[in-house]
């Protein structure tokens, strides 16, 4: 299944006073500018943020047909919304698994999400239960694609050794502020397992704009500097410099600005020089490369 390059999050939908026929909208004016993958999970805005977008769902009916939906489980909150959930704590057992993807389905409206990934690496999954619930959903047709988020690569290899299917992702922190998964393996694991990692808070979570620490600001004017040569925003070379990738990371949108989103997805006609990119590399380390 292909998903677009540039995905859009809806983690931070709370914020943004859009709901219902308003959510609809603004979804279609995103897939009219070539994003048509939505980012989502159950425990987003304490449990509603699936269920804000099931309603934007059906105020379009079109919409579902023409998006692809990835959603997450794993992680139980405390929440009056989940009344059983005693601590914060990670459950990747079977029942839970085929559970909140149930729960994920209903609150969205739909009969199936594109792409379900478990949200966190739990230090007590048994890959044999993650198994059985992968292909129990597989075989009601519930979820097509499956994958995982904040594994390292040794957690990734122990769940795959128990799937038939590959793992089609990773979705990681990653930006030019958090370079880690570009030298920790987990970018590696993406290109020899060749599938594609997806990047979350691709903006360090807006700490590129707003942060005053030592990094952001060696980074914010390395940044100034490549987007002038380029004649290109900010923003854009900071999604290029996750594309320049060869893994072909695919960026989370977190903001509801489409003006913003039409940034990211201009980010894929912008090819980094090398030089570029390792001056963004270096601002961001602090240290001469090696
Ligand atoms: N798997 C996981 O564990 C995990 C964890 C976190 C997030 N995620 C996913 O990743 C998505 C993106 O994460 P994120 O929201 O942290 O992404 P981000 O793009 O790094 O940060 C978004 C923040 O940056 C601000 N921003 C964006 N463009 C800006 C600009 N040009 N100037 C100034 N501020 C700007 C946004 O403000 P405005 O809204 O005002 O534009 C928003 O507050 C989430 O929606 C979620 O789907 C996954």
């Amino acid at each position: 299944m292909e998903l677009s390059n540039i995905i859009a999050g809806l983690w931070r939908q709370p914020e943004w006073n859009l709901e219902g026929a308003a959510l609809a909208a603004w979804t279609r004016e995103v897939l009219d500018l070539g994003v048509d993958t939505v980012d989502l999970a159950d425990i987003y805005g304490g449990y509603t943020v699936e269920e804000s977008f099931g309603a934007a769902l059906g105020a379009d009916p079109g919409l579902r047909r023409e998006l692809k939906l990835i959603t997450k489980c794993n992680i139980k909150l405390v929440s009056e919304r989940r009344p059983a959930h005693r601590r914060h704590g990670y459950d990747s057992s079977c029942a839970h698994i085929v559970d909140s993807a149930e729960r994920s389905l209903k609150a969205l409206g739909t009969d199936h999400v594109e792409l379900l990934l478990l949200h966190r690496q739990d230090p007590l999954m048994d890959p044999d239960e993650v198994a059985a619930a992968f292909s129990s959903l597989e075989a009601s047709g519930k979820v097509l694609d499956f994958g995982v988020s904040n594994f390292t690569p040794s957690c990734l290899d122990a769940l795959q050794s128990r799937l038939e299917r590959p793992l089609v992702t990773n979705q990681v922190e990653a930006s030019v502020l958090h370079l880690e998964p570009f030298v920790d393996g987990t970018l590696d694991q993406a290109l020899a397992r060749r599938f594609r990692p997806m990047a979350w808070s691709p903006l360090g979570g807006g700490r590129l704009f707003a942060g005053d620490g030592e990094q952001e600001v060696r980074v914010r004017a390395a940044m100034a500097r490549v987007a002038d040569e380029l004649g290109e925003s900010v923003d854009t070379v900071a999604y290029a410099f996750l594309l320049r990738h060869p893994s072909r990371l695919r960026p989370i949108t977190g903001t509801g600005r489409l003006d913003r989103i039409a940034s990211a997805v201009r980010a894929a006609e912008v090819t980094l020089s090398r030089d570029q990119w390792f001056d963004l590399w270096t601002a961001s380390t602090g240290a001469p490369l090696p």
